[in-house]
């Protein structure tokens, strides 16, 4: 992080949301909505220029930035974001047997199991709800004919894959959806986020990792971006897996796609 604020000569700030328990869903989102709000309004205090303000974050921090990147277009009293970045971020909780969570179910740091049972963490509810979530018996009928457009191994390019075949959602279970119908609203699926909110999000750095459950999440959020005309430039780390970012200050431990991703986000930001 470090690095990208110095080669990219940016003024970097992080937000240091709570936790759950603590601080349950949809705290986290809140606060960073209202550290960059703040930020927005007092740039000038930092010297910066308040029309060239990026957002940015990894793994569920991606989600934020996401959630908070189309939050801030309902705000006419704010200039608008000069961009946004994801870095293998979930974008939405309808679906976890796309190719990338078959295929890259049981990777360490985020396994398709993980993904739930963080999940179960973050709304406090009984871990027993796992089986039934990765099903997808928590998505109600009218949903599924409503978001498949936009959530469907049909969207991913060939590419990626690699012999898959569709795993359909098992029968809905009324009991489950009503336990958390956050979790397909847009403040959690950023993806289900209207089209006239999608078309005006800031230009947009998407980054995927090959080995990763969310990689499919990042190509989807793509396309759903690029239909609706948004700018989007994508990075997609061949080798990288979830958490790599966290790899790539180690020394002798750095992961090469690590520094990769470093590499493409200060090449972003330089080039806006
Ligand atoms: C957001 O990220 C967290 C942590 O990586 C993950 O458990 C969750 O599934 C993500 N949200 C969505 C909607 O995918
Ligand atoms: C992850 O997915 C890739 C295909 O995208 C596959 O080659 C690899 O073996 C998978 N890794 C694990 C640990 O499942
Ligand atoms: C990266 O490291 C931070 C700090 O140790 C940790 O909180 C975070 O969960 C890690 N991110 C991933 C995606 O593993």
């Amino acid at each position: 992080v470090c690095r990208i604020a110095k080669e990219a000569d940016v003024v970097l700030v992080a937000v240091s949301y709570g936790l759950s328990p603590e601080h349950p869903y949809p705290s986290q989102y809140k606060q960073c909505l209202a550290a960059t709000v703040h930020f927005m309004r007092n740039a000038e205090v930092y010297g910066v220029d308040p029309s060239q303000i990026i957002i940015f974050g990894d793994s569920a921090g991606g989600n934020f930035t996401s959630v908070v990147a189309q939050q801030l277009t309902k705000r006419r009293d704010l200039p608008k974001l000069r961009a946004q970045a994801l870095i293998y971020a979930g974008v939405q909780a309808m679906d976890f047997n796309l190719p990338s969570y078959v295929q890259n179910a049981t990777m360490p740091l985020l396994s398709q199991e993980t993904v739930i049972k963080f999940i179960l963490q973050y709304f406090i509810k009984d871990p027993a709800l796992k089986s039934d979530i990765l099903k997808g018996s928590h998505v109600p009928d009218h949903y599924r004919l409503k978001y498949r457009k936009w959530v469907s191994a049909d969207n991913i390019p060939e590419k990626f894959k690699r012999g898959y075949r569709e795993v359909p959602l098992a029968p809905y279970k009324p009991e489950v959806y009503k336990q958390f119908p956050e979790l397909l609203e847009e403040t959690f699926s950023s993806i289900f986020a209207e089209d006239h909110i999608i078309k005006q999000l800031p230009e947009t750095f998407i980054v995927t990792c090959e080995y990763d459950v969310f990689r499919d999440d990042g190509l989807l959020y793509k396309k759903r971006l690029e239909d609706c005309g948004v700018k989007v430039r994508w990075f997609h780390a061949e080798q990288g897996f979830h958490g790599v970012l966290n790899f790539s200050d180690l020394g002798i431990f750095t992961f090469p796609a690590g520094v990769e991703i470093v590499d493409s986000i200060i090449d972003f930001v330089k080039g806006l």
